[in-house]
């Protein structure tokens, strides 16, 4: 099955064993069947993917369809969705039925069902801060277990589902589950978050101080719009890097040899600084390894300049990766961690 339609970056890819996964039935039923055997690779709306070649394991695409509300309380909204749902339809959705919560999280590609697994967030909100539980299938007893926000692990584009377990006492089930629906509670009453300094922005220029959830979508939308390429016209996976922290040390080093780092404190004491900055004062923006390229208007998000015709490899994309790591290290000491699964 060719896997360029089920990848972001347009990756043209061929998968040897391929099958859509359209209930927990469905799960079961592959499991007990002929076809069934490890290794297996469980593939959502494929928005944080690097396919670098043609995948031997058996790839499992979700579709699990449904999203329902499953209960609402003096706390706030339970939401139920299948992890096949598109993420960003889900969002609209909520805020059509009167429950919002996740209008900062608009417009992020890919699906619900992935959504926890890099924990994704955006405009000063993840999905943690919205998390209620996930039902999911051990791929190897194929047995149904739930996991409260506790259990999942969540730390920044982290999860208990990126991890591999290195020893018998530590937990990690990358590989080893297919998420098959997730919860959200929506906390009531419903507080803005408004603290990112693009939506400051926005409330200065529309002079509108008290957005309702809607309208934070909207901006959301447009903010996102105006600064990353929609994967639908030209192939990306994202942030292609996590944003490093460093000690207070650290960042008063760089500050002294380049005074406009943008970094932000953060509770712990640690500082968060902007991926995306230090690769744009590396001067990558617009550079390329064949057809993979550093975007022109966010250095972070690396693109696929070849189209469908002529896709970028993802040999390209990771040559280019490591490139920018090396500049990047050399001038900032600095070692960038890739965002996206490399497959
Ligand atoms: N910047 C530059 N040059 C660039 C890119 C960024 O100078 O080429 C500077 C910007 O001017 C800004 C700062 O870096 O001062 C931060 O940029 P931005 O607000 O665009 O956010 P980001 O840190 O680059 C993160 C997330 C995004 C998320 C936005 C908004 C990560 C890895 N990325 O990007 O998430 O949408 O904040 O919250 O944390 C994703 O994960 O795929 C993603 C898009």
């Amino acid at each position: 099955v060719a896997l360029q339609p089920f990848n972001s970056f347009g990756i043209a890819a061929r998968a040897q064993r391929f099958a859509r996964v359209c209930s927990e039935a469905d799960l079961t039923g592959l499991m007990s069947g002929p076809d069934w055997a490890a290794p297996v690779f469980v593939l959502g709306g494929g928005s944080n993917l690097v396919i670098t070649g043609d995948i031997k394991a058996l790839v499992l695409k979700v579709d699990i369809p449904g999203r329902r509300l499953v209960e609402e309380t003096a706390k706030g909204w339970v939401v139920e969705a299948g992890a096949g749902e598109n993420w960003h339809q889900f969002v609209a959705w909520t805020l059509v039925q009167g429950w919002p919560g996740l209008e900062n999280l608009a417009l992020i590609p890919g699906s619900v069902g992935a959504s926890p697994v890099q924990n994704i967030g955006a405009y000063g909100v993840e999905l943690q801060d919205r998390f209620h539980s996930l039902d999911a299938i051990d791929l190897q007893t194929g047995r149904a277990f739930t996991l409260d926000a506790a259990q999942c692990g969540f730390g920044y584009r982290d999860s208990v589902f990126k991890h591999v377990p290195t020893d018998a006492r530590s937990f990690g089930l990358a590989g080893r589950a297919l998420i098959t629906r997730v919860r959200f509670l929506l906390p009531k009453p419903w507080k803005p978050v408004l603290g990112y300094l693009d939506l400051e922005r926005k409330m200065a220029e529309t002079g509108i101080h008290t957005p309702d959830a809607q309208q934070i979508f909207d901006w959301v939308v447009a903010i996102r719009r105006a600064k990353l390429p929609d994967p639908a016209v030209i192939g990306n996976a994202g942030s292609f890097f996590k944003n490093p922290t460093v000690t207070p040390e650290q960042c008063a080093d760089i500050i002294a040899r380049d005074p406009k780092v943008v970094h932000y404190p953060m509770p712990d004491g640690s500082i968060k600084l902007a991926a995306g900055w230090l690769i744009d004062a590396c001067g990558w923006k617009g550079k390329s390894v064949g057809n993979a390229a550093v975007y022109e208007k966010q250095a972070l998000v690396l693109v696929n300049r070849g189209g469908p015709s002529h896709p970028c490899t993802g040999g390209e994309v990771m040559t280019l990766a490591k490139a920018i790591q090396t500049s990047v290290y050399e001038r900032f000491g600095i070692r960038l961690e890739p965002e996206p699964v490399v497959v």
